[in-house]
């Protein structure tokens, strides 16, 4: 708990002049309190408190701390002790402090005035001169308009989020050595607004947020020990010539939701950032990747931009990608150079939805496990083009334009680990064969199936889930015994298809049949005997009359939970069971659908 000696001399010799008698005198309790988080794990003293009161509605349970918070103050309380060391009035509607209140409390270290109604003019800030003490200052959420001129030098973390701050001085943040978080997000702050050099002095810095606001251009001389900097939704146009040159510590930099353009940064802008990991260029005007990104990148978004290619050399030198979103771009196949992701050996997940993708693009990362093509305009899919993608387990490819003669039949032989794919919406009119045999869930829905290829489905041992929904299916485009290897089956959706019978031969393991919206018009006693197992059958839909449901084809099914039939068709004799079921059955299925 206690601080080792050197570091508290090296902080009493920041402090010279002022501060070194302070530091004699405050030794003691200097090494035992240093902030909010110790205070609350004190177990409260047996020494009687010292004799003072405690404001009416507030508590003063621990020495020195007293808790105000969220009981309706309009003013500052007046009867403070002068030893208050942590003062919590947040949630409150307080509207002015004056001087002679702030600067009475000359030992405080957590002032926590967040939530209340403080303008700029019912804030005296120079009483803050006098807190020689003052670590952690809370003021989000008032209707600050412009920052104090001068806080203490003490200063640690400061929160001015969520005020309209449109204006911050020289001393506000600047001469802080201690100062680690500053938190300006969700004011209306403009270049003019910021001094010229915001953190001179602050050496400490490690966390800066300003996102929401109206900056056009980053700050210069950033503090070199900054590791999180967000920037989100301004306005930035331009990040200067080496605004972050010197940010060698830097993980974490968001600066989505602005105006950058390629011509707004340069091929040093990022190169120098040796520690960063996480970088978010996401929605803004960017019509290509960025050149001299960090090799330490993990996680890199670009999405939302007007990306429209990816040259040879910009990617390969970030050696650690692991994450590469660029969705939502302007990207073409052709335009994607082939050697692009070439080394790129960690990169595992690749987004590249909603482009103008005209096939699989060549050269994508050999290690590759997910990869989200889909949204884009391919229209086929070539012996090769998947083959050197070993280790991918998840393939989504819905909603592109690939028809069955086009999917090579051989194209899918090299996924061996592959345990997601989604071929839905696209023009199928056959399920392709030669489906990698790891696969788990299949999603085939909203195309034109007709037809289901001699052994597509064959020894399939692993797949728990295959949606078939939407397609034109009848029971005769099943080649017999398709669904004999399916041996771990759990749901199984044929729903909107045009079958006139339940399928028969269905794995014992079965638990989920999807069959709303077909042509179905009897359930014979057999319909079920091969899925003992089943806990949900929807028929919802179909042609089914009275007396074409025969009850005892349920009567064996243990785990049957939900069973519905659709309100429309008349049920069959034992009417009141079987109709509170079905309104069970009803809600359900609109859950469900959320
Ligand atoms: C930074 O602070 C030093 C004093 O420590 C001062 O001399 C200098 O003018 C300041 N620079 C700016 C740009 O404010
Ligand atoms: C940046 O580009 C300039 C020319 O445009 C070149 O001289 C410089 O070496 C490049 N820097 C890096 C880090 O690639
Ligand atoms: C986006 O960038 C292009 C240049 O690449 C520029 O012409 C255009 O005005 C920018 N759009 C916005 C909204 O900044
Ligand atoms: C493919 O992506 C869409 C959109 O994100 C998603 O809804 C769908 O579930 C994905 N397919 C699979 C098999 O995960
Ligand atoms: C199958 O796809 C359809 C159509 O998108 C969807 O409504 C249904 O919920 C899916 N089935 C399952 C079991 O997820």
């Amino acid at each position: 708990m206690a601080r080792p000696p050197g570091l508290l001399q090296a902080l009493c010799v920041l402090m010279v002049g002022w501060a070194l008698v302070h530091c004699q005198v405050g030794r003691e309790e200097e090494v035992e309190e240093d902030g909010v988080e110790e205070e609350e794990e004190r177990t409260p003293s047996t020494v009687e408190p010292e004799m003072t009161h405690c404001p009416e509605d507030c508590s003063c349970k621990a020495e020195g701390a007293v808790d105000c918070a969220g009981v309706d103050l309009s003013e500052f309380p007046g009867d403070l002790s002068e030893n208050t060391r942590q003062l919590s009035l947040q949630n409150n509607q307080i509207r002015e402090v004056t001087v002679e209140q702030l600067s009475r409390l000359h030992l405080l270290e957590t002032l926590n005035l967040q939530n209340n109604r403080l303008t700029s003019q019912g804030l005296e800030d120079e009483g803050f001169e006098m807190l020689d003490r003052l670590s952690y200052l809370y003021l989000a959420n008032n209707k600050l308009t412009a920052a104090p001129r001068l806080l203490p030098s003490s200063l640690v973390s400061a929160d001015f989020a969520a005020n309209q701050l449109t204006k911050v001085y020289p001393n506000t943040f600047g001469q802080k050595p201690r100062l680690k978080s500053v938190y300006l997000h969700n004011n209306k702050l403009t270049d003019a607004g910021l001094p010229e050099n915001m953190f001179n002095g602050s050496d400490s810095v490690e966390i800066l947020i300003m996102s929401s606001n109206f900056l056009r251009y980053v700050p210069k001389n950033l503090p070199s020990s900054i590791y999180r900097l967000h920037f989100k939704n301004n306005k930035l146009e331009k990040i200067p010539h080496q605004a972050f040159s010197s940010l060698s510590q830097l993980r974490e930099l968001y600066l989505q939701n602005n105006l950058l353009s390629n011509d707004g940064m340069d091929n040093e802008t990022f190169s120098h950032l040796s520690s960063l990991e996480y970088l978010d260029l996401s929605n803004n005007n960017l019509s290509a990747v960025p050149k001299g990104l960090p090799r330490g990148l993990v996680l890199l978004h670009l999405e939302k931009n007007s990306i429209h290619s990816i040259a040879a050399d910009v990617l390969t030198p970030v050696r650690n990608l692991e994450y590469l979103l660029l969705h939502n771009n302007k990207l073409r196949s052709r335009n994607i150079h082939h050697m692009a992701f070439q080394g790129l050996k960690k990169l595992h997940t690749l987004h590249m939805y909603n482009n103008l993708l005209e096939r699989v693009p060549r050269g994508l990362p050999r290690r590759a496990k997910t990869l989200m093509l889909l949204h884009n305009l391919i229209s086929e899919i070539n012996r090769n083009d998947l083959a050197l993608l070993y280790t991918l387990t998840e393939l989504n490819l819905s909603y592109n334009k690939i028809t069955s003669p086009r999917m090579h039949k051989e194209a899918f032989r090299k996924l061996r680990l592959l345990e997601s794919l989604d071929l839905s919406g696209n023009s199928l009119h056959v399920l392709p064969v030669g489906l990698p045999k790891s696969l788990q869930v299949l999603k085939v829905k909203d195309n034109q199936l007709n037809s289901i290829s001699d052994g597509a489905l064959g020894s399939m041992s692993k797949l728990r889930e295959i949606n078939l929904s939407n397609n034109q299916l009848k029971l005769s485009s099943f080649y017999q015994g398709a669904w004999q290897g399916l041996s771990s089956l759990t749901v199984l959706d044929l729903s909107g298809n045009q079958l006139s019978h339940v399928p028969v031969d269905l794995p014992e393991t079965l638990e989920y049949l999807y069959l709303q919206s077909n042509r179905i018009s009897s359930v014979p006693a057999s319909a079920f005997e091969s899925t003992p197992n089943i806990k949900g059958i929807f028929l919802r839909y179909n042609r089914l009359s009275a007396n074409a449901v025969v009850e005892s084809a349920f009567s064996h099914l243990m785990n049957l939970q939900v069973l519905d039939v659709g309100p429309t068709s008349t049920r069959p004799t034992h009417e009141d069971d079987l109709e509170e079921e079905t309104d069970e059955e009803e809600e359900e299925i609109e859950e469900d659908g959320q």
